[in-house]
């Protein structure tokens, strides 16, 4: 490695550092996989962290807009400088078909994305709170006769 290799491989480091430590900041503390207490009831409490999956309308290529909303019934979750939606993923059957990452305060939980859906069984999203951990929702995508 000559020195401005080095230099530039420096410069690398410290931009990964500096990257890193403005993550800490955030306060990301919990990444558990949260259950709920009692599927058929959930509480409002988890409700408010439960990802909402809906399905828009099809593009003439045949994808379809899905939209998710955290959370569900109407309950919104909080979007403040200490407890936010710090990311939403999206799953058709077992892959990973769109991620977003969120600012706290100027965004909050939604996520859409255009899937095709003809060979999907079950559309999942997980949702993540930065304070409360991961909540995830499914629902089965119905086949066209
Ligand atoms: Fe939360």
């Amino acid at each position: 490695m000559n020195r401005r290799e080095a230099l530039s491989a420096g410069a690398l480091l410290i931009a990964s550092v500096s990257m890193l430590s403005a993550y800490d900041e955030k306060l990301i503390v919990n990444t558990k996989d949260m259950e709920l207490q009692d599927p058929k009831n959930p509480t409002d409490f988890e409700y408010k962290h439960m990802p909402q999956i809906e399905l828009k309308g099809k593009d003439e290529k045949g994808y379809t807009l899905v939209e998710i909303t955290v959370g569900q019934e109407g309950i919104i979750h909080p979007s403040d400088a200490n407890h936010w939606i710090y990311a939403i993923e999206l799953y058709a059957d077992d892959k990973l078909v769109a991620h977003a990452d969120l600012e706290p305060v100027i965004s909050r939980g939604f996520l859409s994305a255009r899937v095709k859906l003809e060979d999907v069984n079950e559309l999942k999203s997980i949702s993540k709170c930065n304070l409360h951990g991961n909540y995830s929702a499914s629902i089965a995508i119905e086949k066209e006769a």
